[in-house]
């Protein structure tokens, strides 16, 4: 074995051995994909991250030793071969890159045997989930995981050279932290000098990425862990990497090109996709009229249609009611949808419920008219709604939403609209890009009834809105953007407010009393006194971006070692139980 480690070393890739290669000697080290005894010869794959070649032992090269080492082989064992490139013998395989060829062996080593794998090395295992993150670093050998983990290094090599490029100085920030205000549920880590106190893992590097911006370093960014203990679901990790960025003397114009330019080199190199420059940009308030969502896929029309006008006298009183009444009854045109069945339609108004929808109206238009449950209340005002405004031609299915609450029908006709689009109208190489501003800057938390800040407590409100912080607040719009990729928000940022006394008013506005305020963030208050620069920035969600440019629908594919939905690592087993005595030195005692 030293002799291949110490004195040979590998000369190329599997997968990088061509035919103009044809005649040299190569040393190729990786694992045994497949083996095929074809009586006078054998055949073995190897695979490395590169790729896989075709090897082939047979008596006229290698001697008696080496070909009976060959015929032991099993998948997954690990070896060292050093031979000659030939043109295959056999049939070229046009499926793969090194096809055309194959290596004559010389010589063999076996570094190691395996184990009989748990799920084979392939593209597609039908593996369950739990399996495949037990046995991780496995799956990891599996080439669809290889190529997203390397899309996901090259996309952090872009993003680093794009932001270096750009005057951005990379800092670190600390990871033991007090709690940052981000909206979701701490993780805490408890402190054993101090019993009793705990530190809190970062949400974000929020409030560390301003103070740099305070002390004078204009334009930083960084790759960072954040912390979140959330409802998990494909798109959320409890522990997933942002791009943070922050910048001194900015309008959102600023942050936004300089995100433009990040996109552009990350799809267009990665992907080759074209991004338009700029990224397209629409109000909050536009998105949700046109798309019914904040986060749009803009990869294809189908535009929500506002039906209320053209029903507000109808007889069917589930569309009357509603919009006569402040509600909403709100569709959208299928294209070629009249030929969906009876099943597939139902399949959406099943769709539509978790939604809070009450039900899916539909109606088909053919030569013969229009057709469907609700075609009996198409008069004239809804048939000019049809042909008119939703544009329904023959061969077409409009479906639509009726409630009393508008919020309840748009984001149904939303969802349902994404849901569709997904399925019907986009390619595995189509991309959408479009950016959302002007957010609302408070929501009404549900549950306390109290106002929450839709971005964070941090945000700008709009200049012109600011005499309403304190009269309207649910009307104040916050200089804050997202940017959207295929429907899936993929960054967020704003202008922070760099004031202290629109800061108080900000936490007033929040029900953040001074004291309150001062014991959690009085640190950032006292900075924004002592000459802060107007600021602003954005953090992008690493790992969404690296799955829309893997195609893979979950976040868990293309982040090394992922988190169930239950927060825990299969093949680690955290979390675990600690002992009593680490407990002790904590100060702390289960319940
Ligand atoms: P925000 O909370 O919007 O903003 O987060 C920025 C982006 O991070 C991604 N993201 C996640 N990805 C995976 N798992 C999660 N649990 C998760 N949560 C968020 C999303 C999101 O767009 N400090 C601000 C940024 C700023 O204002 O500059 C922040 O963290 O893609
Ligand atoms: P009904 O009058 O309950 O028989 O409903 C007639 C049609 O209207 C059915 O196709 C229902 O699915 C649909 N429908 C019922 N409630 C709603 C609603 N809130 N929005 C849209 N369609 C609805």
């Amino acid at each position: 074995m030293a002799r291949f480690i110490e004195e040979w070393k590998k000369t190329c890739g599997a997968g990088e051995v061509r035919l103009s290669d044809e005649g040299n000697a190569v040393v190729l080290m990786g694992w045994v994909d497949a083996a095929r005894d074809h009586g006078g010869a054998l055949f073995v794959d190897l695979r490395d991250r590169t790729g896989i070649v075709q090897l082939t032992f047979d008596s006229t090269a290698i001697d008696e030793a080496g070909l009976e080492l060959a015929k032991s082989l099993r998948q997954e064992y690990v070896v060292a071969v050093r031979g000659t490139v030939r043109k295959r013998a056999g049939k070229a395989n046009p499926n793969m890159a090194t096809g055309q060829v194959e290596v004559l062996a010389t010589e063999l080593e076996l570094f190691n045997r395996s184990l009989p794998m748990p799920f084979p090395i392939a593209e597609e295992v039908d593996a369950t989930e739990v399996t495949r993150l037990k046995y991780r670093f496995l799956d990891l050998r599996r080439p669809p995981l290889q190529r997203a983990m390397i899309m996901r290094a090259k996309a952090a090599a872009i993003a680093r050279e794009h932001f270096n490029a750009e005057g951005f100085i990379e800092f670190e920030t600390p990871i033991l932290n007090k709690s940052t205000p981000e909206g979701a549920r701490d993780y805490l880590v408890p402190s054993r000098i101090q019993a009793g106190a705990f530190y809190a893992l970062p949400q974000s590097p929020q409030i560390f990425k301003q103070l740099f911006q305070v002390a004078g370093f204009e334009r930083y960014y960084q790759l960072c862990h954040c912390f979140r203990d959330e409802d998990l679901r494909a798109d959320r990790q409890p522990e997933f990497t942002q791009i943070d960025v922050e910048m001194s003397f900015v309008a959102p114009d600023d942050v936004m090109a300089v995100a433009d330019g990040m996109l552009a080199r990350i799809f267009g190199e990665l992907r080759g996709a074209e991004v338009p420059w700029p990224i397209p940009r629409i109000s909050f308030a536009e998105a949700m009229t046109r798309y019914g969502v904040d986060n749009p896929d803009v990869r294809f029309g189908m535009e929500l249609v506002d039906f209320n006008e053209y029903v507000k006298d109808s007889s069917f009183q589930v569309f009357s009611g509603p919009a006569s009444t402040g509600g909403l009854v709100v569709g959208l045109c299928v294209d070629g949808g009249a030929k969906m069945s009876r099943k597939e339609i139902d399949a959406l108004t099943e769709f539509v419920k978790p939604y809070g929808a009450k039900g899916l109206a539909w109606v088909k238009c053919s030569d013969t008219g229009f057709s469907g449950p609700i075609a009996k209340f198409v008069d004239g005002a809804l048939k000019n709604g049809l042909l008119e405004k939703a544009q329904m031609k023959q061969g077409d299915l409009v479906l639509i939403v009726a409630d009393k609450d508008p919020s309840i029908a748009r984001t149904a006709a939303g969802r349902l609209r994404c849901h569709l689009g997904q399925k019907l109208l986009v390619g595995p190489d189509d991309f959408g890009f479009v950016w959302v501003t002007d957010f609302p800057a408070f929501e009404k938390d549900e549950e306390s009834g109290r106002l929450a800040a839709m971005h964070h407590p941090f945000t700008a409100p709009h200049p012109d809105d600011l005499d309403l912080l304190e009269t309207d607040p649910l009307k104040v719009r916050a200089r804050a953007y997202d940017v959207v990729v295929n429907g899936q928000e993929v960054g967020g940022g704003s202008i922070r407010i760099h004031d202290s006394s629109v800061q108080s008013r900000v936490f007033n506005a929040l029900g953040i009393d001074d004291e309150e305020a001062r014991r959690k963030f009085g640190f950032l208050l006292d900075a924004l006194s002592y000459g802060a620069p107007p600021h602003g920035g954005i953090a992008f969600g690493f790992d969404r971006l690296v799955s829309i440019l893997v195609g893979t629908d979950s976040i868990r594919d293309v982040i090394a070692f992922p988190k169930t939905t239950r927060a825990a690592c299969m093949m680690t087993d955290a979390p675990s139980d600690v002992d009593e005595q680490q407990l002790a030195e904590l100060g702390l005692r289960l319940k």
